[in-house]
């Protein structure tokens, strides 16, 4: 079954500071390029002769099928993180047991987005059931994640998030991303693998 797209979880046109066409653009060119293309990688996969492919065919389709779908992935998850709420009780509990309060928390999230502007790559907070802890993840690309970790929350640090509407101004998206938290969707995630 090929992959398809899901609807686009927040409201384009409601989300203070960022422009409804950005967002429009991001789901459609970007999260909608990666899931085509991971389609076409696993099109392409199926029809693999896996005892005479040499190595480095067999390298470049994973790394690009992985490249593909964790783009898809986190994508969904940058959408749904989208559109101001609160957290819940056992998230903001979490929190002050991992980082200190959700207002420690924030300024090391939003601190790491902006230190990723003019480079690309996400800032994810995720939740790690190896040892029972939220932490926030730092990664240059598609396919950097803690072993394990599930997403909560995800920042897209990729130029195509924000500059039509700041251009090189990566720290005002980081603002305006943070103004629009969707801390209750991050806690709907959290209670279901944690059951926080
Ligand atoms: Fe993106």
């Amino acid at each position: 079954m090929p992959y398809e797209l899901k609807p686009l979880s927040c409201n384009p046109g409601a989300i203070a500071g960022m422009s409804k066409k950005v967002i429009v653009s991001h789901y459609e060119n970007n999260y909608g390029g990666a899931v085509s293309r991971l389609n076409a990688i696993e099109a392409q996969l199926a029809e693999l002769d896996w005892a005479t492919a040499p190595g480095f065919a067999i390298n470049g389709l994973k790394r690009e099928q992985m490249v593909a779908m964790n783009s898809m992935l986190l994508h969904e998850v940058f959408f749904d993180s989208l559109g101001a709420s609160k957290a819940s009780r056992g998230l903001d509990a979490q929190l002050n047991i991992d980082f200190g309060g959700l207002a420690i928390w924030r300024v090391q999230f939003a601190a790491m987005g902006k230190a990723l502007g003019g480079g690309s790559g996400w800032v994810v907070l995720a939740w790690s059931p190896c040892d029972g802890k939220l932490v926030n993840t730092w990664a240059a690309d598609h396919t950097g994640n803690v072993a394990g970790a599930v997403p909560l929350l995800a920042l897209d640090m990729y130029e195509h998030s924000y500059h039509m509407d700041f251009g090189a101004r990566a720290g005002l998206y980081v603002d305006a991303f943070m103004k629009n938290l969707n801390l209750a969707a991050a806690s709907k995630r959290l209670a279901a693998i944690a059951g926080l």
